[in-house]
């Protein structure tokens, strides 16, 4: 049995918790370091984790619970600035400077970073993409250091707590009749969440050290096609209303002022990539990625059977 530490980052969160029930199935003792502990008592109750409350900004903090651990793993990405301006910046770039500065401090040397499909430093609008393209160069440059680095670039996730097919789900129970969809056209390679944490779970041996990783299903689909399978699932017969480009930005544009900001112009601009991979790691790994009609279903409701079948672009009602 392994007995090894890691240390997690952003562990509490959907791929989080996936990965520390993975990584202790695995044998390894897990370190998951949070802003609030006692949200997350499914965690604690694993005794392979320890769920640690601290300021992951905060360097002594960091240094102390990196101690004895032989991986540190960086999960901690958010999809809008709702902290307010700046926070990209903070928690894509800044906090991976932070945690490669404690790491070679501490003598760890093996650093697993999410990043996303897409993310580029030379990104000109969406700060989203351009932040995780910065914090992935820069825990990379880290490897000068001796630092030994691997970034995952997934496309979006799915899984059962996700915040994919889960929020267009709550906005379809919320709108029966007809929903106005923003960028219809656009494409991903949507890969399950169990594809994912085992990819980080093969990598924490030091083979994939200084790769960048592209993580992609086996299946293509537009987000029209995927709201409509959404639909589908639930049983609803709510029309879907794909908006060309001048309404899907002044939908941004508003839902941006909303509380939570739902929907923003930076979300309309990573929209604008296709999130598919030209070369996906997956198989390399050794992993045969997961259709989302093999998972979906299950945390949906499945009340459609049609909707039940693989491969969505057969069976996904036309609109
Ligand atoms: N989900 C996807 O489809 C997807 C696709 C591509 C890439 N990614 C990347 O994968 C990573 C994990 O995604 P996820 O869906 O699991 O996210 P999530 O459920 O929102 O979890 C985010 C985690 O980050 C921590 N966190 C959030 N804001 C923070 C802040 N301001 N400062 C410090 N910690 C903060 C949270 O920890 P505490 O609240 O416990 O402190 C939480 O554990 C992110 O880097 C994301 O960008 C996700």
């Amino acid at each position: 049995m392994n007995r090894e530490t890691i240390c997690i980052l952003g562990g509490t969160g959907f791929v989080g918790q996936a990965l520390v029930n993975r990584l202790t199935h695995y044998g390894y003792d897990v370190r998951v370091l949070t802003r609030r502990r006692e949200r997350h008592r499914s965690l604690i109750v694993n005794p392979a984790v320890r769920v640690i409350e601290c300021n992951v900004y905060d360097q002594d903090e960091l240094q102390r619970h990196f101690e004895n651990c032989s991986a540190v793993i960086n999960l901690v990405g958010i999809l809008n600035e709702t902290g307010g301006a700046g926070s990209f910046q903070r928690v894509h770039v800044e906090l991976p400077l932070l945690v490669c500065r404690t790491m070679l401090a501490s003598g760890v040397r093996r650093l697993l970073h999410m990043s996303a499909l897409n993310a580029d430093a030379g990104e000109q609008d969406s700060r989203y993409l351009k932040t995780k393209g910065e914090g992935e160069d820069l825990v990379h440059a880290a490897a000068a250091d001796g630092l030994a680095v691997t970034s995952f670039r997934p496309s979006v996730i799915f899984g059962r707590d996700d915040s994919f097919f889960n929020r267009f789900a709550g906005l379809l129970k919320l709108s029966p009749l007809f929903f106005p969809l923003a960028c219809p056209d656009s494409r991903f390679a949507p890969v399950c969440v169990i594809d994912v944490v085992e990819a980080f779970c093969r990598s924490i041996d030091m083979a994939t050290a200084g790769e960048r990783l592209d993580l992609c299903g086996p299946e293509v689909f537009s987000l029209r096609e995927l709201v409509v399978y959404t639909r589908d699932q639930l049983g609803s017969r709510c029309r879907i209303i794909g908006l060309g480009d001048g309404l899907s930005r002044l939908q941004a544009r508003l839902l941006g002022l909303a509380p939570g900001k739902p929907f923003t112009m930076d979300n309309y601009y990573s929209l604008q990539k296709e999130s598919i991979c030209v070369d996906n790691a997956l198989p390399e790994l050794g992993i045969t990625p997961v259709p989302v009609a093999a998972v979906v279903p299950g945390y949906l409701g499945g009340r459609n059977a049609r909707a039940r079948y693989p491969g969505l672009r057969r069976h996904a009602r036309r609109d």
